[in-house]
Parts: C-alpha cells; sequence; structure tokens
C-alpha cells in the first residue's frame, strides 16, 4: 500500500453488494480507506445485486452492518461515502444489466472502473461475459480491473476451465485472484523478515531447520455458511489457498524485486518443487458436539448445523504433512494443519531449527530445540525461543524468548487485509494476488488429498479441541509433537 492517494477518482462496482462479504469486509474496508485519506474523495460505489432495492435503502442496510461491527455511530468520513454508494439492479446473466451498469458508469464519468465479485462462484463465468458482452472490459478510456474471490474452482479442472474464460475475455494484467491471507502484516513481513535482514536467511533451509509447522486453528463453526462449506470442506476452504501461500511465502527463493511478476514467479517455482499431498501422511477430521462440561457445551456436532447434509463426509479438519524436491528444502517435513471448532484461534509457522550436533553440559534432558514463530492470528508478531542459563550455581536451562509484537509496538491497530487489497488493485499492484499458473499449480498439489476426502470418512474429534488424536500420531512417527499455540 503507497502512502499517496490515487490521482484519479475510480468507480469500484460490487457485485453481490446485498450479501455478506460486502457488507462484512468490503464496505468497512472502503470506509476505513476513506476515513484514513486514502480513497479519492470522489471514488463511487455501484453496488450491484439482485434485489429490488432503492439508493437509499441499500445504505441504511450497509450503515447497519457497518454501525454494529464498529459498535457506534457513524461520522462523516460514513456519510461522504455513502452519498457516493448507488444500486443496479439486475441478474448476473442478464445482457440488460450490464447495459444498464454500463450507462451508469458512464453517467459518473471515472475514467477507471474496478469490478469485484462478492458472488457465489458460479456466477463468475457469467460476470466476466456480461463485463465483457457489455464493453466493460476494454480498457481505451482508462483501466478495467477485474477481482474475483476465492473460491477459485473447484479442483484443478474447474480452475482451468475459469481460468481460461476469463483470460478470453480479460488480460492477466487486469485480473486479481483475492486470497486475503497475503495482505495479512505477518504474511507481507515474511518478505521483509527474510530479504531486509541477513541474520535469518543463511539459516534459512535444510542445513539448520529440523521442520515447519504451519497451523490455522478457528474455534467458529459455519456461522451461517454449512452449505457452502459442506461443499468445499477445509482442503479447499484453506488448505488450497491460505496454507500453500503461506508455505510459498516461507520457502521461495529471494525475488529480485518485489514485484508482483517477480514474487509470482519465485512462489510458484517453489509450488512446482512441491509433491503432491500424499494421503497417507494425512489425517482428515469433522467434529461431533462438544463434551458435557466443555466451555461451549451447546456447540453442535458438524452434521447438526444448518445447511449440512446429515451423514455428511466432508473434514472440517485436515493435517498433512508436505516435502519439497528442492536444494534448499530437501529433508525438511512441513506438517499443515487447519480446523474449524478448534481450541482457540491461531494461525502461525513455526521453524524448528535442528539440535545442537553436540551438547558439552551434563544435562538431564537434551535441550529443546530452538523455534522462530511467526503468529498472523491473533497478536500478529514474531517470536523467537531458546534455552538460557537459569541463574545460580552449575548449569540448568530455562525457557527464554525474544518477542517483537505489533500492539505493543504500534499506536494503531494494524489494517485489515481487505483494506490493503483494495488500495492495492486501486493503485494496480498485483503482488499480494494470485497468478493463474499460481492456482492451478495449488490445485495439482491438492489434488490427492481432495481425492481422499471423497472416499475417506473423516475422523471424529470433539468440539473445543485441538483435532484428531491421530493428528499426533502423524509427526509422532517422525519423532516429532505439534507445536502448542502460545503454550511452548
Ligand atoms: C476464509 C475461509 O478464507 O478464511 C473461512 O473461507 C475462514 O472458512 C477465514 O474462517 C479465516 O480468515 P481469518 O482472516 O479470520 O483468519
Amino acid at each position: 500500500m503507497n502512502d499517496t492517494v490515487e490521482p484519479h477518482p475510480s468507480s469500484f462496482v460490487i457485485f453481490g453488494v446485498t450479501g455478506d462479504l460486502a457488507a462484512r469486509k468490503l464496505v468497512p474496508a472502503l470506509h476505513a480507506l476513506q476515513r484514513g485519506g486514502w480513497l479519492h474523495p470522489e471514488t463511487t460505489v455501484l453496488g450491484f445485486g439482485r434485489s429490488d432495492l432503492s439508493d437509499d435503502a441499500l445504505r441504511e442496510r450497509l450503515a447497519d452492518a457497518l454501525a454494529e461491527q464498529q459498535g457506534g455511530p457513524l461520522g462523516d468520513a460514513w456519510r461522504h461515502l455513502a452519498a457516493r454508494i448507488h444500486y443496479v439492479r439486475g441478474g448476473y446473466d442478464e445482457p440488460d444489466a450490464y447495459a444498464r451498469l454500463a450507462e451508469r458508469l458512464d453517467d459518473e464519468g471515472h475514467a477507471d472502473h474496478v469490478y469485484y465479485t462478492a458472488t457465489p462462484p458460479q456466477t463468475y463465468g457469467d460476470i466476466v461475459s456480461g463485463l465483457a458482452d457489455a464493453g466493460l472490459a476494454d480498457e481505451t478510456a482508462g483501466y478495467r480491473r477485474l477481482v474475483i474471490e476465492k473460491p477459485f474452482g473447484e479442483d484443478l479442472d474447474s480452475a482451468r476451465a475459469l481460468n481460461a474464460l476469463v483470460l478470453e475475455r480479460f488480460k492477466e494484467t487486469q485480473v486479481y485472484r483475492i486470497d486475503h491471507y497475503l495482505a495479512k502484516e505477518t504474511a507481507q513481513n515474511l518478505a521483509v523478515l527474510r530479504f531486509a535482514n541477513t541474520l535469518f536467511e543463511p539459516i534459512w533451509s535444510n542445513r539448520a531447520i529440523d521442520h515447519v509447522q504451519i497451523t490455522m486453528a478457528e474455534p467458529l463453526g459455519m456461522e451461517g455458511r454449512g452449505s457452502f462449506y459442506d461443499q468445499a470442506g477445509v482442503v479447499r476452504d484453506v488448505f488450497q489457498n491460505h496454507m500453500l501461500q503461506l508455505l510459498a511465502l516461507v520457502t521461495m527463493e529471494p525475488p529480485a524485486r518485489y514485484d508482483a511478476d517477480a514474487v509470482r514467479d519465485e512462489k510458484v517455482k517453489v509450488l512446482r518443487a512441491l509433491a503432491c499431498a500424499d494421503p497417507e501422511t494425512a489425517v482428515l477430521g469433522q467434529y461431533t458436539a462438544a463434551p458435557a462440561g466443555a466451555d461451549r457445551p451447546d456447540t453442535p456436532a458438524y452434521v447438526d448445523e444448518p445447511g449440512v447434509a446429515s451423514g455428511s463426509r466432508t473434514p472440517t479438519y485436515a493435517a498433512a504433512r508436505f516435502e519439497l524436491h528442492n536444494w534448499r528444502w530437501a529433508g525438511v517435513p512441513f506438517y499443515l494443519r487447519a480446523g474449524k471448532r478448534l481450541e482457540a484461534k491461531a494461525s502461525e509457522i513455526v521453524l524448528t531449527f535442528r539440535r545442537p550436533p553436540h551438547v558439552p553440559f551434563d544435562l538431564p534432558m537434551p535441550p529443546r530445540a530452538d523455534r522462530l514463530i511467526l503468529r498472523l492470528v491473533p497478536d500478529e508478531g514474531i517470536s523467537l525461543r531458546f534455552n538460557a542459563k537459569h541463574p545460580g550455581q552449575g548449569i540448568e536451562l530455562d525457557r527464554v524468548g525474544l518477542d517483537f509484537a505489533y500492539q505493543g509496538q504500534y499506536q494503531r491497530p494494524n489494517p485489515d487485509a481487505y483494506e490493503t487489497l483494495i488500495q492495492d488493485v486501486i493503485e494496480g499492484d498485483a503482488t499480494l494476488f494470485m497468478r493463474a499458473d499460481e492456482v492451478e499449480v495449488q490445485w495439482k498439489v491438492i489434488a490427492p488429498l481432495l481425492s481422499a476426502t471423497e472416499s475417506l470418512r473423516p475422523l471424529p474429534y470433539a468440539a473445543g479441541s485441538m483435532g484428531p488424536v491421530e493428528a499426533a500420531e502423524l509427526l509422532a512417527r517422525d519423532g516429532r509433537h505439534w507445536y502448542r499455540p502460545r503454550k511452548d
């Protein structure tokens, strides 16, 4: 994100403006950008949707959602933005609706347009064709940028087909495929940590690192998304995208420049070196109701969540071991795990270093391995855990840490990932978005796990636990154990 406002106002079109994503993420992000002075003051927002709504009714709906999220009344920044929000009614497959949208965009007179698909994935094809048929992909008068939300396809074939369809009507440079994890501060900071310091890069390989763990644990269940999730499951929902993106950021080679092409070239290269996920070294799970006496005893089993098919075999938890076949990472296992209704909210990357080759002290137990922990959620920050001498006579070891926490260091909260992403689209910076080849290689890596989800019955785990007990076995076979968030 640059610290200057775009010189031209643009029109920001949100397809699916009456949906959850627009109210929960997109409009709050536009509002925050407006309030912070990042958005050109004449930027307009065109909400497109199927319901019959007036401009005022749409503004009221969005204002209610925003006020609830902020926990108080809205101020001038909202009034300024709201006056520039308009509604266009239409079906996603209705050519006339796109003609009306084109007219409306013409009336606004802004040269540049952003189109955002905050709609169910099955509408993406219609939106791409509708825009292009109405001449709205043509960049003669100004830029036309298309933001596509995840999921991008549901497997390799459908992602390829969607890429083909999109790239028939838009150029790759116009397309911004979202993975919001890339815009989290700690994810962006990974590149800075590795490539703006000399301390870490020399030890960033199989020479010093024993293994890497990436965890994405969420206490939330379905939150009204049961019918979508039941079709997707954890592998499609977060492994194919967020988890593999984090893995790529940890393992990619240093790019020559920090720009969209150079960074994405390096990510694709490392993703291609990633062996396809092997179901033999994976554990799939599904949550059952919380046991009596638990913190949240009324938590239902996954199969009893609204929208979920009874007897569903969709996994809500997955843990898998990955290997990278290249010079830097050969021999280092990567253990990834993600799940819903787990004990705590925690997204983190833990690099565990090799143990000392020789210990000259007389100790009751070998020293614990050093760890570097990159926390994305909650309390974004970085910790280094290592051994130190306990003060006093003789040699006794204590576990100590060096900690950097964004919240302690800076006075204001980090921007939400969507603020960064929207600003980047407006500025034309695609570094934090996925390229066509990147999405496809991710589907390829995950394909064997996806097939496993069709044939295997997921193992049960109690809501509020850290997943199926069998996941511990996955590491125990290699003589390792899972890092327990915030407790090691
Ligand atoms: C989304 C997934 O991409 O990421 C959700 O679809 C998940 O299932 C969410 O809850 C988590 O994002 P965050 O930013 O809250 O960690």
